[in-house]
């Protein structure tokens, strides 16, 4: 009798057990996979940048990875090109993700060969080219020679100071397919990007002209470029004599009415960077639109990774680009200091999971060793169109160093600080 009343305990026991099993595992079921957005993707960077670099080395030559041809062979670029900055900064960034000093001598090597493009003034993409270089750099060993450096190249940006239309010229109008569009002063939405260097350079110098350049120029950009739903125009073409806006329009997005997914990126971390350096308001209030503008859109699809342009005419079946994801993300991690209680943080955490899973991220060895697959260049220019692009690796390897900092409640030295 109190054999068979054991039995019939046990049984139960082992029936309860596998109703449980079952339900734990239809919960697993129904949970998205996540990944260990740190060890998983630092082991990636480590992975990549450990070929790349090797492949680099084996040349003998100083060769500046860009993206994937159609033949799947990488492109080289030159130190004049604007991404030129993006592979030194993602071998500080890998330092900094690893704290593995092996890569400081690379990535001390790599920026040192982007030396003469201080000296640069006919592009207006000095501070993608050198911010993401020697400033990335300089936070990090704080070398005075990457000083001198970021001081000059600022002197050489403030050369395309238009004082009459208060902003900086992005492009020259008599090269290439930029002198066939009529314009005179055309500033792109990409430049906010290039005014970190000029908060920086006047930090760095006491030349306080650099930040007024800035200043005017965000505030000129914050004036013009925006339209009542927050979306940002590509192409503000200014008359230089008059400070006139001459007309509005797009380079690299699908129409001049249209919302370039890239733009919306670069508007949001300039003005969260302009917040930084000037403590304005109305520079975080500009951030926090942009912000509303993308994540209530309704053509951002459920992973968050937009189409390369939040207007583009075959959505769903449009390009991503990985590339705005991860500015996006990184600039989140920013801004998310600054209004702690709004958690953009948890934005950004989505973001990187999207871009952290196979579907975005390459395995090591693959991609021609570039970290994040599906980045979009110029599809009006018929270039770069579902590729690994260097800018994506290193906005994505930026917001993973934020979310490092971010953990480790550092907030200062992630927004503010730089070794002096
Ligand atoms: N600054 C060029 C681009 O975003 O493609």
């Amino acid at each position: 009798m109190a054999l068979s009343v054991n039995l019939l305990k046990m049984k139960t026991s082992i029936s309860l057990l596998g109703v449980l099993l079952l339900f734990f595992s239809a919960c697993n079921l129904a949970k998205p996979t996540t990944v260990d957005l740190m060890t998983d993707n630092i082991a990636t960077a480590v992975g990549q940048q450990n070929l790349q670099t090797e492949l680099i080395e084996k040349s003998g030559k100083f060769i500046n990875p860009r993206t994937l041809d159609k033949e799947g062979n990488i492109v080289y670029i030159p130190l004049t090109d604007w991404t030129s900055g993006f592979f030194p900064g993602s071998l500080w960034y890998t330092y900094q993700l690893t704290k593995d000093e092996k890569w400081i001598p690379l990535a001390t090597k790599y920026t040192l060969s982007l030396d003469s493009v201080k000296n640069i003034k006919t592009s207006h993409d000095l501070g993608f080219m050198i911010g993401c270089s020697y400033l990335t750099g300089f936070r990090l060993i704080g070398n005075p020679q990457f000083k001198d450096v970021i001081i000059q190249t600022a002197k050489s940006l403030a050369t395309r100071f238009r004082p009459n239309a208060g902003v900086i010229q992005s492009w020259d109008v008599d090269k290439d397919w930029m002198s066939t569009r009529g314009w005179k002063c055309p500033v792109i939405i990409d430049n906010m990007m290039n005014l970190e260097l000029l908060f920086e350079a006047t930090k760095m110098s006491g030349d306080s002209s650099f930040y007024k350049i800035a200043v005017s120029h965000a505030n000129k950009t914050l004036e013009n470029q925006f339209r009542n739903n927050n979306s940002c125009y590509h192409v503000i073409d200014y008359d230089p004599l008059t400070g006139n806006v001459r007309s509005k329009q797009t380079a690299q997005g699908f129409a001049d009415e249209s919302s370039w997914a890239r733009g919306q990126a670069w508007a949001l971390y300039g003005f969260t960077v302009c917040y930084r350096y000037t403590h304005d308001v109305k520079y975080l209030e500009q951030a926090e639109k942009v912000y509303t503008f993308i994540f209530s859109n309704k053509n951002l699809p459920k992973d968050l990774i937009p189409y390369w342009d939040f207007n583009a005419p075959d959505i769903p079946n449009a390009p991503r680009d990985a590339s705005s994801a991860a500015v996006i993300a990184s600039a989140l991690y920013e801004l998310n200091t600054y209004l702690p209680n709004k958690k953009y943080n948890l934005t950004a955490d989505k973001i990187m999971q999207s871009l952290s899973s196979p579907d975005y991220k390459a395995e090591i060895g693959e991609n021609g060793n570039f970290i994040l697959k599906h980045s979009v260049g110029s599809i009006p220019h018929n270039a770069e169109i579902d590729v690994p692009l260097n800018y994506a690796d290193y906005y994505f390897l930026e917001a993973l160093s934020r979310k490092q900092i971010l953990m480790s409640n550092d907030k200062l030295t992630m927004a503010t600080s730089t070794k002096k």
